[in-house]
């Protein structure tokens, strides 16, 4: 049937909620690209009829178009993207620099507009699509120290929200998952401002409390699966929902961020982590 989701394309799929959301679309019954930088498969899945790791790079424009003609010429169809890859620089927002802040947009920030735009032509084409994009509970509770992840998600969960409206007649659908805590490699990757972690930034003793409870937060967090799962929910769904955040400790935390006074939320969010 059209709409029906047979064939996608997942960024960062080789480990973690990528990963997870790889394994379980192809448990699903759909094609899956699992692409990653290193292109490995998902721990425990390999290269078959389902599973298609491919080495794609996020940043690289040409490679991901490269990756969505080898699709299309392969399949002869795309019904869904999710665009999961992505990273965390830590800091404060003063002793960030704006390499910092350019890295940490690259490929959370631009290396999704660079996949959606390689399969928005497709979906027009086809009359129908799906664009998942992984945002975070971080677009709406500001984090100190991560104000530019925070800045990061909030922009791509708003992106998402817009590409909606404008691509809705052109039969395309989009999603964006807001993830709380997840136990994952995305911990350990994270990078911190070099700046701050000079014991004598001002910042200093901040940013390390501020770390240590969000990386405790982290590594006690759900299973990336909850997450993949309610992505797979998702793309088998008539209709996506615009947002989605699993669990419901995590949306009701959402619901509250967004209808308490912000000098509370602020309040609070600065007790847990500043
Ligand atoms: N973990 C959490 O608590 C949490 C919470 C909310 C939202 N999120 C979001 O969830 C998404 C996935 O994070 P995760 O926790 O699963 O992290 P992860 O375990 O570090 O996995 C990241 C995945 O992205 C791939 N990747 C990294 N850079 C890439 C690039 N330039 N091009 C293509 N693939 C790339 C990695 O593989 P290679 O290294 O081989 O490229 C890996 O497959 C991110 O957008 C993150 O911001 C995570």
């Amino acid at each position: 049937m059209k709409g029906d989701v047979k064939v996608v394309l997942i960024t960062g799929g080789s480990s973690g909620i990528g990963g997870a959301a790889a394994r379980l679309m192809c448990d699903a019954g759909m094609t899956v690209y699992a692409a990653s930088r290193s292109g490995k498969a998902p721990e425990g899945y390999s290269e078959g009829k389902h599973m298609h790791p491919v080495v794609m790079d996020v940043n690289d424009a040409t490679a991901v178009a490269t990756v969505v003609d080898r699709i299309i010429s392969e399949q002869g169809r795309l019904d869904a993207v999710v665009c999961n890859a992505g990273n965390g620089i830590a800091g404060p927002v003063e002793e960030t620099s704006i390499e910092e802040v350019e890295a940490q947009f690259r490929t959370t920030f631009y290396g999704v507009v660079k996949t959606i735009d390689a399969c928005l032509p497709i979906f027009r084409k086809q009359g129908h699509g799906r664009v998942v994009t992984v945002s975070s509970v971080a677009a709406v509770a500001p984090l100190p120290y991560q104000g530019f992840y925070s800045a990061v998600k909030a922009g791509i969960l708003n992106l998402t929200k817009a590409l909606a409206i404008e691509t809705k007649d052109f039969g395309i659908q989009c999603c964006s998952v807001m993830p709380g805590d997840v136990k994952t490699g995305f911990t350990a990757a994270r990078k911190v401002a070099v700046k701050a972690q000079d014991a004598d930034s001002p910042y200093f003793l901040k940013t390390l409390k501020g770390l240590e409870a969000m990386t405790k937060d982290e590594v006690n967090g759900m299973k990336p699966e909850v997450i993949g799962r309610a992505i797979v929910r998702q793309l088998r769904r008539r209709r996506m929902k615009p947002e989605v955040t699993p669990t419901f400790i995590y949306s009701l935390l959402v619901w509250a961020i967004r209808r308490f006074p912000q000098s509370f939320v602020l309040r609070i969010i600065g007790k847990m982590y500043s």
